[in-house]
This record gives structure tokens, C-alpha cells and sequence, in this order.
């Protein structure tokens, strides 16, 4: 079996040799032995990831530690609790959760946030720009890519800005593969999670604002979120909403420095070339790598002859999907034309997931990239990568894939 280390750097800077090797070798879903002793299987192919996606025999409720890494300590209950939300249910659970939460992602009140998320970038890019004209170098994802959505996830849940770093962190850490980080710091972050969440609960029921969380923890719906429900609702969001959004920014950032006649192609053609390269940046650098663990209820027979048998773990790899030769013309290069108007008409990426759990929030994660990337270049046409962007330190494991720092300056 093909064993993998998730926590390895080269691995994490450049996993898609791994995915198109396991591809090449006709197994578009295969079984992986993984550093910390499992073993699950891995979905590379873009059919596939589809059809495990849609198929209500693979499960999202978590097996007890199939496929996932260990936690040390006291940290099972605090983890329990904040994993408790609408990603780790099936069926009728999920839908009540689903459409609870879903009030706050309708279209309008998602596109009600546009002025707020422009003046928000305009302010970020005021500070970028006097540090990048003293003459340094700044990071897109500190100065740029991180502010941005934090901020907007931190209005629909109502938290104070002096504690959004904190989040920042602990949201890292809790995504991270436990061999990439110290001794205690996981189970530290799971408990600190679960003490903020539960400490804005209780100011949220006795103080409610104008966010939506305050809207979910007074919802007279008898369906409605219990305490527990709503820690874990906080968590998938912010979980959920600033992590991929962050790594979309900082991409695609990325991707246009390095690409500059795609840059100069988009500044032209305004909304629908910036457009193009947001889903481009999504289906070849998906932000999310792969989605949360599926596992087989039954024996399932995806079709190809590939049987995945009852209770193994599964990861559709959206990353390697979205590079599948089969279904996209030369996966590997940056190429938005493939999502212009008049362009080749390619097959909508999976960088959103697909089937009942499809994102929530990719109507706002757009919009933040619409509202954010022209306002970057068109406040800082000059800039240019202060690094060479193949030695640039990428995020470790499996779920979340991302540049750690994307530093540029000024042209002198
Ligand atoms: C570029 C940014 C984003 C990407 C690439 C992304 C991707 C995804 C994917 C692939 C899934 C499905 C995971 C699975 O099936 O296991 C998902 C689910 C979800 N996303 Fe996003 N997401 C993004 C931004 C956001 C934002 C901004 C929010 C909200 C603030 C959000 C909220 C959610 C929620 C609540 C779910 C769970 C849906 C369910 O279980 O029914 N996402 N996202």
C-alpha cells in the first residue's frame, strides 16, 4: 500500500505529484497507509470525488479516531463538543442543522456585506501600503489575506477584535496534523476554543447584538440550537469560513504575481476576468485540500470496479479532483481563460465540495475575493515577490492547503 506522511514539508509545499502518481497507477480511489498508523482511502479522480460526495452510504458522523489523528489529555470532551456540528452529521440531523444556520448565508444578507468587506479592505491595504512605501517587505498573508476574512467571520459571529489572533491560532493549530506541532499545544487549543465559544454564548443570550449568532441563540424555533449546538456551530464557522478564504486571498495572490500577463488580463477585463481567476485559483489551488473524513457505511462499488469496503475511512483529495486530466485540459498550469466567457467551458470545479454538504459560504468567500483582489492591485500595481515562490513554507496536513507567508515589495 502507498504510505504517506502528512506533516512533511516538500509533501505540504507540493502534494500533486503524490495525487497524479496514485491516479496514473489507475487507482483514482485508493487505500494510503498514513504516518500515524491508519490507513484510509484517498479519492483523486474527479467522478469519483462526485460520486462519494452524493452518496449517502458514505457517512460524515466520525468513527471513533478512523483515519484522524490522536489527541493527548484531558481534550476529549472540549473536542466532543465542538465537533458536534452540521459537517459530522448525515440525513435528517444535518438538514435541521443546515437550515438553521442558513439564514445567515441567503444571498442578500451575503450580498449586504459588500460595502462593509470594501471598506474593511480599503483599511487593510491603507497599512500595507505605508509599510510596503517605508521601503519592507510585507506578507499577504499576515498584512492581507488573514485580516480580511477573519473580520468578516467575527461580524457574523459577534466577536471583539481584540480577540481575533487568538482564534487565528488556536483554528490553526486545531487543523494541523499533531506530529507538526509541540507537545500539549492541540489539546491547549481545543480547550481555549471551547472556553471562548462558551464564554460569547453566555454574552450573546444575555447581551444580543446584531450578528447572527446572537439571531441563532435566540431562535424560538423548537428545532433550535441547543448550548452545545451553538459551540459547535461557532466553530464550524469560523473553522469552516476564514481558513479557506485566507488561502483563496493568499493564492491567488500569489498565482498573479507569478503570472503577470494573467494579472494584467484581469485588471482589463474587470468583473468577469477577476472572476475567471478566482474559480481558477479555486479548482488549481483548491483551499481546501480535501473535505472532512467520509466513511462507508457498506461496502459501496463506485462504479469503476473500485469497491471501497464497509467502515473504511475516505478522503476525497478536491485538490487532486480539481487536477484530473481526464476532465481538465492541461490540470496543472494557471490558466482563468478556462473560466472566461467564451472560454473552453470547463467542468465546474469541486474546490466547494459537492452533495447535501456542499459550502454554505461560497456565495461570501467570492464575493470577499471579488471585493478584495482588484482593490490589492489596483492599490499596489507595482508589487512583486520579495522570495522565490518555490521555496515558500506551505501549510501541513491534509484539509487545509495554503502559503504560510507570500512576501513581496514595491518595484524600487
Ligand atoms: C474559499 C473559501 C471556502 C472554501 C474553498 C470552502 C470549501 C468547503 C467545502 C469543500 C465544504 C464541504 C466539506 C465536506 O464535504 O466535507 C464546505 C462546507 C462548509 N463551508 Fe465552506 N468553504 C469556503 C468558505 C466558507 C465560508 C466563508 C463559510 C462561512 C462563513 C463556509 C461555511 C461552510 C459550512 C458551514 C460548511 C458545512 C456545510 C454542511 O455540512 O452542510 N465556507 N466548505
Amino acid at each position: 500500500m502507498t504510505a504517506l506522511d502528512p506533516a512533511d514539508a516538500a509533501f505540504a509545499r507540493d502534494p500533486y505529484p503524490f495525487y497524479a502518481a496514485l491516479r496514473e497507477q489507475g487507482r483514482p480511489a485508493a487505500p494510503v497507509a498514513l504516518s500515524n498508523g491508519t490507513s484510509a482511502w484517498l479519492v483523486t479522480g474527479y467522478r469519483q470525488a462526485r460520486t462519494v460526495l452524493a452518496d449517502p452510504r458514505f457517512s460524515n458522523v466520525p468513527a471513533p479516531k478512523a483515519g484522524r489523528r490522536t489527541s493527548e489529555g484531558t481534550t476529549a470532551g472540549a473536542r466532543s463538543v465542538l465537533e458536534q456540528h452540521m459537517l459530522n452529521t448525515d440525513g435528517a440531523e444535518h438538514r435541521r442543522l443546515r437550515r438553521l444556520a442558513s439564514v445567515a448565508f441567503t444571498p442578500r444578507r451575503v450580498d449586504a456585506l459588500t460595502d462593509r468587506i470594501a471598506g474593511l479592505t480599503d483599511s487593510v491595504l491603507a497599512e500595507l501600503t505605508a509599510r510596503a512605501e517605508r521601503g519592507g517587505v510585507v506578507d499577504l498573508v499576515d498584512d492581507f489575506a488573514f485580516p480580511l476574512p477573519v473580520l468578516v467571520i467575527s461580524e457574523i459571529l459577534g466577536v471583539p477584535e481584540q480577540d481575533r489572533l487568538d482564534l487565528r491560532t488556536w483554528t490553526y493549530r486545531v487543523g494541523s496534523p499533531a506530529g507538526a506541532l509541540a507537545p500539549g499545544e492541540l489539546d491547549q487549543a481545543w480547550q481555549s476554543l471551547h472556553r471562548y465559544f462558551s464564554q460569547l454564548i453566555a454574552e450573546k443570550r444575555r447581551r444580543p447584538g446584531e450578528d447572527l449568532f446572537s439571531l441563532l441563540a435566540h431562535d424560538d424555533d423548537e428545532a433550535a440550537l441547543d448550548d452545545g449546538e451553538l459551540l459547535a456551530m461557532a466553530f464550524l464557522l469560523l473553522f469552516a469560513g476564514y481558513e479557506t478564504t485566507m488561502n483563496l486571498l493568499a493564492s491567488a495572490a500569489l498565482l498573479l504575481l507569478g503570472h503577470p500577463d494573467e494579472l494584467r488580463a484581469a485588471r482589463r477585463d474587470g468583473d468577469s476576468g477577476w472572476a475567471a481567476v478566482i474559480e481558477e485559483t479555486l479548482r488549481h489551488a483548491s483551499p481546501l485540500e480535501g473535505t472532512t473524513w467520509r466513511r462507508a457505511s457498506e461496502e459501496v462499488d463506485l462504479g469503476d470496479g473500485t469497491v471501497v469496503p464497509a467502515g473504511a475511512s475516505v478522503l476525497v483529495v478536491l485538490a487532486a479532483a480539481n487536477r484530473d486530466p481526464a476532465v481538465f485540459t492541461d490540470p496543472d498550469a494557471f490558466r482563468p481563460d478556462r473560466y472566461a466567457p467564451g472560454g473552453e467551458r470547463a467542468l465546474p470545479h469541486l474546490a466547494f465540495g459537492h452533495g447535501p454538504h456542499v459550502c454554505l459560504g461560497a456565495r461570501l468567500a467570492r464575493l470577499e475575493a471579488m471585493v478584495a483582489l482588484p482593490r490589492l492591485f489596483d492599490a499596489l500595481p507595482d508589487l512583486h515577490l520579495a522570495a522565490d515562490p518555490g521555496t515558500l513554507p506551505y501549510r501541513p496536513g491534509l484539509l487545509v492547503r495554503g502559503p504560510r507567508t507570500v512576501p513581496v515589495r514595491r518595484a524600487p
